[in-house]
């Protein structure tokens, strides 16, 4: 296994949309162990192919205190969504920017898993929010271009700063 970087906004390539996974086999699987390391290790609560530079359909997920129940969604689509979440977000690809996004309260989603197998579930709160947070990286989505104009520009001068100063 092994880490892999992740790209941070503005980085372009995170504006790449995703391509399905054709079949699902050990470079895939291989994949989705060093995406699970990297999110663990950052630490974070979801990762999209996206942030890893690998532009295919697949995102991992682990909103438990434990940090042993990981979800892998493959091809995921969402069949069903209802109500509105109004959730405080973060992004391992925009460190310590943290704001509310308005999002479904409950999907309901089909993808496959690491075995190829087709599986749908429901999600409400928090795991839903993640769902949808990871869906959109997918399509080439940053959370903070669901902002405003106003709040997104400060976030890119805050990010531009940081980026002058030395480590
Ligand atoms: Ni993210």
């Amino acid at each position: 296994m092994a880490k892999l970087p992740i790209l941070l906004y503005p980085d372009p390539r995170l504006h790449t949309v995703a391509a399905k996974v054709s079949h699902v086999d050990d470079k895939i699987r291989q994949l989705i162990k060093d995406m699970s390391e990297t999110m663990y290790a950052a630490p974070g609560v979801g990762l999209a192919a996206t942030q890893v530079d690998v532009h295919l359909r697949i995102i991992v997920i682990d909103n438990s205190d434990t940090r042993d129940q990981l979800r892998v969604f493959i091809n995921p689509e969402i069949l069903e969504s209802t109500g509105k979440a109004d959730c405080e977000e973060g992004c391992l690809s925009v460190p310590g920017v943290y704001e509310k996004v308005a999002r479904a309260q409950t999907i309901r989603v089909r993808a496959l898993d690491a075995n190829g197998e087709p599986f749908e579930l429901s999600a409400e709160g928090l795991p839903a929010v993640c769902i949808q947070h990871e869906m959109d990286h997918l399509e080439g989505k940053v959370f903070v271009e669901k902002l405003s104009r106003l709040k997104r520009q400060r976030i890119l001068s805050r990010i531009k700063k940081r980026q002058r100063e030395p480590a």
